[in-house]
Order: C-alpha cells, then structure tokens, then sequence
C-alpha cells in the first residue's frame, strides 16, 4: 500500500485539541515556506459541509449504515476536489480526521465490521492515504469536559461515556497496529507543549 509522503492527518476523540493543532503545524510548514492546505472532515468542500450538518445535527436519528456512506460521500468529494489536486500541486495536506476518525467511530464504536469500512475506504480513498497521522490522545472525561466548556453539542457529543472509551481504544488499536505511521501524543498538556513534540516529530521524520 502506498502513502502519500505530505500527507498529514490529525485523529482523536473529542476535545483533543485537532483544530488547534492542525493550524498551529499548518502555520510552522507554511513559515518553512512550504506550500501547506489545511482542510477537515467531515467537510473541506461545500458539499461535504452540506454532508456534516446532516451528520451532525442532534435531531437526525440515523441508521449506522446512512452515517457510515454519508461519511465515505464526504470523503469522495474531498479526496477528489481538494486532497489530490492540492497534492499534485507539491502542496502538504493537513486534515482535521480521515479514514481512522470512520474505523473508530463507525468501526470500533458503533459496531460496524471493519471489512465493510476496509471495502469502502479502497474504493473511495485507494492510494492516497496519510504517510503520518497524530493521534492525539487524551481521557475521555477530560475531552467531553472540555468540549463542553467550548459548548459543542453535535450529535456525537450526545453519546454515551461508553462511546467514546470504544473510540478512544479503537484509535489506540489502530496506533498499535501501524506504530510507523501512527504517532501517539499525549495531549492532556499545554497546546504549545502539544505542538511542540508534533514539531519536533515532524522535523526529525523529514530531515
Ligand atoms: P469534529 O467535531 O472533530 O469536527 O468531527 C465531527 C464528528 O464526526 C466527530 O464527533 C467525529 C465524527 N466522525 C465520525 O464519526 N466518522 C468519521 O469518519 C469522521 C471524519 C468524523
């Protein structure tokens, strides 16, 4: 399986500090003078933020199966009008969540066979997958906690504790299994600490 070499993703539950993340590294790459496009998912065209407000809002009672392909939906467009152009424009793409946010929620949490998600994602994503992923790893408690201090009420956020402890573990599973790629930082420090050691990760993987 091939990976993209500047293409970077961001996993973890919620309130782990992603989008804080994803621009403070966006924001050092692009001062190196690289060429660098932050994006998220679900989202990142107009389409896929369609996408999101259905996914997302607290009053849809949707069926697993519908989530799941609304997730792959967002993500075909993303892939298709965003990721790849940008990275055969020498750019480095950094999204907030791909395809380990849907092997954690929909896969590990919500019960979905892993095979089903591993079919969609070939179709789908195929070849362009992440080189490096931070997965930034914090206890669920905390997480919600902060997340409720940011007023963040989406659908997920309504889960249970048990959700999110599945989530947690699924992604710790899934650093487990790709240790190369997948690159756990502990994110229950200061956001300039956190983005120090994904620096310092970044810095030491390319040069
Ligand atoms: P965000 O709050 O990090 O922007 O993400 C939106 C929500 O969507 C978050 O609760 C995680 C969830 N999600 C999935 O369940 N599956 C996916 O494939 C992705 C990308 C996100």
């Amino acid at each position: 399986m091939s990976r993209i070499k500047r293409f970077i993703s961001f996993e973890g539950i919620e309130g782990s500090g992603k989008s804080t993340q994803v621009k403070l590294l966006g924001d050092y790459l692009g001062a190196k003078g690289y060429k660098v496009l932050t994006t998220v998912e679900p989202g990142g065209t107009s389409i896929g933020v369609k996408i999101r407000n259905l996914l997302l809002e607290p009053q849809n009672h949707m069926d697993p199966l519908t989530e799941l392909i609304l997730y792959y939906a967002s993500r075909a467009q993303h892939v298709r009008e965003v990721i790849y152009p940008a990275i055969l424009n020498n750019t480095v793409v950094i999204t907030d969540r791909f395809t380990d946010s849907t092997v954690a929620y929909q896969g590990y949490a919500r019960g979905i066979d892993l095979s089903i998600i591993q079919a969609l994602d070939e179709i789908v994503v195929s070849d362009l997958k992440p080189s490096l992923t931070f997965l930034l790893d914090l206890d669920v408690e905390e997480g919600l906690r902060r997340n409720r201090q940011a007023q963040k009420e989406d659908r997920f956020e309504l889960e249970t504790l048990e959700f999110h402890t599945r989530v947690r573990k699924g992604f710790l599973q899934i650093a487990a299994r790709e240790p190369e790629r997948v690159k756990i930082v502990d994110t229950s420090r200061s956001t300039e600490e956190v983005s120090r050691e994904v620096i310092r990760i970044i810095e030491e993987l390319w040069h």
